[in-house]
């Protein structure tokens, strides 16, 4: 009997972590890394993640190629994404993106952000979308979208998560607070165990009753 409720205690569990992903404590020393199996986001990608913060700064997301790359970050308590994708002509300017919130995020509850590049549209004939979409806990959204395809960006694994062991100057503070439920949209990939893990912790994920 006990082992009957273990196991399936173990199914739900097991199942729903599987699909939610996993929820890891920062403390601003540490940062995981992903390559995640039969995902390519070199031209398109649409990543999700949830969060809770009290600090003002500090990197959630990171992705490099040899010449772009592209971060989620919050800077001043605001959250960013920031693509960068320099011309192939060299004459300067960048054709990327750079997206921050209205509100502040760093008031200690979940915010949801998803983030987008080369995102199909619904319309075939509308250029794809590129953007940042936020979701707090009680369900208000905050879109920042715009349509255009970005070109030639090549952004390749691993994805940084919190922070990176590169020296990205202020914006590459490591972050501190809770990430959770990590997920690329367009090939379903889930985060869970980590590539590398420089020591972070998982967190006890317990929700309020309703
Ligand atoms: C926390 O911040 C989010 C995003 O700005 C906002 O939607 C939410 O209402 C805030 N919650 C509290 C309790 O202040």
């Amino acid at each position: 009997m006990f082992l009957i409720f273990t196991i399936s205690l173990f199914l739900v569990f097991g199942l729903s972590e599987a699909k939610k992903g996993p929820c890891f404590n920062f403390n601003g020393n540490d940062y995981l890394k992903y390559r995640l199996e039969n995902v390519d986001i070199a031209h398109n990608v649409w990543y999700k993640l949830t969060f809770k913060t009290e600090q003002e700064n500090g990197l959630l997301l990171y992705a490099e190629g040899s010449h772009d790359y592209e971060a989620i970050f919050l800077r001043g308590g605001k959250l960013h994404y920031f693509l960068f994708n320099p011309s192939s002509h060299g004459v300067g300017g960048t054709f990327g993106g750079q997206f921050k919130s209205d509100a502040k995020v760093n008031n200690e509850t979940w915010i949801t952000v998803e983030v987008f590049r080369n995102r199909e549209p619904k319309l075939m004939q509308n250029d794809p979308l590129i953007g940042m979409v936020l979701t707090s806990e009680d369900g208000e959204k905050e879109k920042h979208i715009e349509y255009g395809a970005r070109h030639d960006v090549q952004i390749v694994l691993p994805i940084y998560i919190a922070g990176t062991n590169k020296d990205l100057g202020a914006g590459g503070q490591k972050f501190v607070g809770q990430i959770k439920d990590m997920r690329e949209k367009l090939s379903g990939a889930v985060f869970n165990e980590p590539t590398w893990n420089s020591g972070a912790l998982r967190c006890l994920d317990i929700r309020p009753a309703q």
